[in-house]
This record gives structure tokens, sequence and C-alpha cells, in this order.
């Protein structure tokens, strides 16, 4: 007897998971393993968010919820895109999920019909493609080279719509490469858009107050206020806030979709946790400091990374501007073999040698559909990432 229903094959499970759990096996088995695979925050939740949680609780905020979120919340986020980006939102614009993953799953869930198409600019977030899959959509995935910074070019989103192009999925700064998108960098993808008006926007921002050296990344409405009518805004707090165990997402769009993905989400969740909710609003509405001190921490980390890296044999690492990844490529390492005689022949083979040969867990690129690559996430302590890092070096130093 078949158990699975056929849509289940459409996907895949997490790479990034499989890598996670392989390496806590390691650890488990007494294996010395610096895991850089997760794409979360190192850092706790700030003492301020954690004390509006508790003080929802000890007032009785344990009940559903509108599916939509509370008031306060809705408002809170239609504030923060005001403050953040310009966007005036009203609070029956704004939707929120649990995480913003789900806003990403009700968002293709609720609009795409079989055989329609996403865009998607290569590398990207695992989940995208299985996403869209998922929702009987197709991915088309876009190159995007490490010679433009891993950034889409405009030419290269037009040459990818056609008229099955149902949506296109930006993100801004990128999960796995840091790349990240100024107004100026936006403005002539926008222009493409401008042009072809059935084609949804989906800018996932999720990482947008994690830059770099003053960068700051847009957002696709601030940059054309004419795309406002198909675009949905989506960020969150578990990158910016370190609360990515709260799961909290939220988007702004048009009302039409709000409505329709409030009603999917009846069906699913319902409303994201009524504690978390009540953590998000102080997150949104609260001091805003914690953010600074991370990304002073995250700067650091990033510039030792990159550096460190540069100095392996055979890797290349380009200097992103934003989120807490980097994504070199390992070309001058393929066609090596390993001090442990493993032959590395692609990014899979190099990301397993690595692991079991010095202890140091990363993602390979075909994970994000574009191999030749990994990934590290700086987000883990300065020392261990400057340990992982000489590891890296040594294991590339005996490549032979
Ligand atoms: C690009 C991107 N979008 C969305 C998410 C979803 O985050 P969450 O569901 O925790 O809000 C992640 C998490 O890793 C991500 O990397």
């Amino acid at each position: 007897m078949h158990l699975t229903a056929a849509r289940l094959d459409r996907i895949n499970p997490s790479l990034t998971i499989a890598i996670a759990t392989k390496a806590r096996a390691l650890r488990a088995a007494g294996h010395d393993v610096i895991s850089l695979s997760a794409g979360e925050p190192d850092f706790d939740t700030p003492e301020n968010i954690k004390q509006a949680a508790i003080r929802a609780i000890e007032a009785g905020e344990t009940k559903y919820t509108d599916v939509s979120g509370t008031p306060a919340l809705r408002q809170a986020a239609a504030e923060k895109f005001r403050r953040d980006s310009g966007l005036d939102y009203r609070p029956e614009e704004i939707i929120v999920s649990t995480g913003g993953k789900q806003v990403i799953f009700n968002a293709m869930l609720a609009t795409i019909e079989a055989g329609d198409e996403a865009v998607i600019p290569a590398p990207c977030w695992v989940s995208y493609p299985d996403i869209v899959a998922l929702a009987e959509g197709n991915p088309v995935l876009v190159p995007c080279s490490q010679n433009h910074g891993f950034k889409l070019r405009a030419e290269d989103l037009d040459a990818a719509i056609t008229p099955k192009t149902k949506w296109f999925l930006l993100n801004n700064p990128c999960n796995p490469t840091g790349a990240a998108y100024s107004a100026a960098d936006l403005r002539p993808i926008c222009d493409v858009l401008l042009r072809h008006p059935d084609v949804w926007v989906f800018s996932d921002d999720i990482y947008e107050k994690l830059a770099y050296d003053g960068f700051r990344p847009a957002t696709v409405v601030e940059v054309e206020p004419k795309l406002r009518a198909r675009t949905v805004t989506m960020n969150g707090c578990s990158k910016a806030y370190a609360m990515t165990g709260w799961r909290i997402g939220f988007a702004g769009a048009p009302v039409a979709l709000v409505k329709a993905m409030d009603k999917l989400q009846s069906q699913s969740t319902t409303n994201a946790s009524s504690i978390s909710q009540a953590a998000a609003v102080e997150a949104l509405n609260g001091p805003q400091d914690s953010i600074g001190r991370m990304v002073q921490v995250y700067n650091e980390r990033r510039d030792l990374v990159v550096s460190m890296l540069n100095a392996a044999p055979g890797i290349t690492c380009h200097k992103p501007d934003g989120a807490f990844y980097v994504f070199p490529a390992i070309h001058g390492c393929i066609g090596k073999t390993s001090r442990n005689g493993q032959t590395i022949s692609d990014d899979e083979s190099f990301v397993t040698a690595l692991l079991e040969e010095e202890g140091v867990a990363v993602v390979h690129g075909a994970a994000f559909m574009y191999p030749g690559h990994f990934r590290i996430s700086y987000a883990t302590a300065t020392e261990l990432l400057r340990e992982a890092c000489t590891r890296i070096q040594r294991f590339c130093r005996n490549l032979s």
C-alpha cells in the first residue's frame, strides 16, 4: 500500500536540516564538530521582548486571536513599514503568520494554479522552489553569478518572464549569498516588472535589518509605488530580533490577497501564537538598540570569515552586504583529493569530506540550487568561526 500522496513526491526534505542532523550525530558520537549550517542568530532574544511575553501570559493573553493577527500587532507592523520604508499599509492590509515561511506558503498556495511559473533568482533559499512545487507551480531559476555579486540582472529577469509567470520572488538581503539590493539596484528590476503587469512580486525582506558598513537594503514598493497593488512585502521577527523559535512573520499586501491568505490560514494553523504576537509588538514598538549591537558583531564576523576564506587555497569568497551568510566558490578545489583520499568531485563531496575530516559542517551550494559553492552561516560565536576557518584553510591546503 502506498502511504504518501503524489504531492509529497514533488518536494524534497530540507538539505540544510539534513546537514545539521548529521553534524549532531557526529558530535553525539564524540567528534569535535563546529556547525556553521544553521540559519539562525546565535544571540538570545532581547530581555524586553521576553518580559513582554511573560506579561502576556500573566495577563491571560492565551486565547485564539484574529486569524490575521491581533489588532496591536497588525498596527505595529503597519507602523514598522511606514517607519523603515515609508510604506503606507493599513492594518487590514497586514497578515501575521507562524513565521515568514507560512506567509510564503499562504501566498503561493492561495494563488498558484497548476503549471504557473515562479521566477526565483538562484542561489536561493532552499524552501522557495519546494513551496512553489507543492502548490503545483514550476520554479524558474535565474542564475546570478558571483561576478555580479550574486545579484539578479534586470535583463535576465526580463528573459525569464513568460505568459505563465505568476510570481517573482526576491529575497533581499539574500540567503544564502548575503547579496543585498539598494534602491538603485532595484530600479531596473522594477522597470522590468512594470512592463509585465500580470506578474505578482514577493519581496522577502526578512534579513532587512542585517546589513553592513552603512548599506541600506530597499524594498520593491518603496522604489516603485506603482507595484504596490501586486506586491507582498514580507518581513518578520526571526532574524532581526533573534526570535526564530517564536515563529512570527508578517506581510503587507493588497486586501484581496490578505483575505485569501487569511482564508487558507483559518483552515490550517488559525493564528500565530498569542504570546509570540504580544512579544512581537514589543519587538517592533520597543527599543531597537539590540539590533545595532548584533549587527556590529555580525559585521566583524563577516570581515573575519571573508578574509580567512580568501586565504584558503582554491576558495574565492565574495564580501556580501547583508544577512549572516557567505557563499564561497570552491572551483579551485574540484578534481583534487583530500588528505584521507576522498575525491572532491563537486560541492557535495567537498562538504562531506570537510565534515568527516575536519569536523566543520557547512551546506553545499546545490542545496540552494547553485553548485560549486558552499554556505557558511556566521551567526556563530566568533572564536568558533575563527577555529572553523582555520580548519577549512588546513583542509584546502591538504588537497592534492
Ligand atoms: C530567505 C528566508 N525567508 C524566510 C525565512 C523564514 O523565516 P521564519 O519562518 O523563521 O520567519 C527564512 C528562514 O530561514 C529565510 O532564510
